[in-house]
């Protein structure tokens, strides 16, 4: 089954790394289905009963996004408070339409990775500052994955450091 990859980037045409990844998934139509939020809704309003139905096609569900400031891009969080509806994610017998689904997050991140450690300057790891993400896909019953990132961008944006993601990004794709 193809996994569906739900990407949130409010400025597509000026990512570097989000449109790489993207481009390099859009070549394994037979494995990925790539969904992204600011182009489907320029608006950001969201469909949710269409959103609803997508989910519920796919066991496989990853969330691509740049890490901004410290959280995700506002269209992702406005899709979980509209998607995620009392009878259909949680709350009735009916409901929990995500349970048992694979979920997983993936980031590019703009610091480097040892600056996300306790004894360095944002004290808290990204699997811990992502905890209210896991928190959220734990209470309507997914299966919560372990997260993938990729650091360091404001750094290194050249050539060589974002396609030395792609290959880690497919593997962790494959290994889901
Ligand atoms: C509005 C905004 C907020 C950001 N906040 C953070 C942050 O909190 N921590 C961090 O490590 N990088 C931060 N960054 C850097 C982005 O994560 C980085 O530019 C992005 O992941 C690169 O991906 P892209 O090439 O697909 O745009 C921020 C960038 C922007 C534009």
């Amino acid at each position: 089954m193809k996994t569906l990859i739900i990407v949130t980037h409010p400025d597509i045409k000026g990512s570097a790394v989000n449109r790489r990844w993207i481009e390099e998934l859009n070549k394994y139509p037979e494995k990925y289905v790539v969904h992204q939020l600011y182009e489907v809704y320029p608006d950001e309003r969201i469909d949710v009963l269409a959103e609803q139905k997508l989910v519920e096609q796919y066991n496989k569900i990853v969330f691509q996004f740049p890490y901004y400031w410290f959280n995700c891009p506002s269209l992702f969080k406005k899709w979980l408070d509209e998607v995620l509806t009392y009878g259909w994610a949680y709350g009735s017998k009916s409901g929990y339409k995500m349970s048992g689904k694979k979920i997983a997050l993936a980031m590019s991140v703009g610091v480097d990775e040892h600056e996300y450690s306790r004894s360095e300057r944002y004290k808290y790891t990204l699997t811990e500052l992502t905890r209210p993400f896991e928190l959220s896909f734990e209470y309507v019953k997914a299966d919560y994955q372990p997260l993938f990132a990729y650091y360091g961008i404001e750094l290194n944006s050249s050539k060589e450091w974002i396609e030395r993601s792609v290959p880690l990004y497919l593997d962790f794709l494959n290994a889901l």
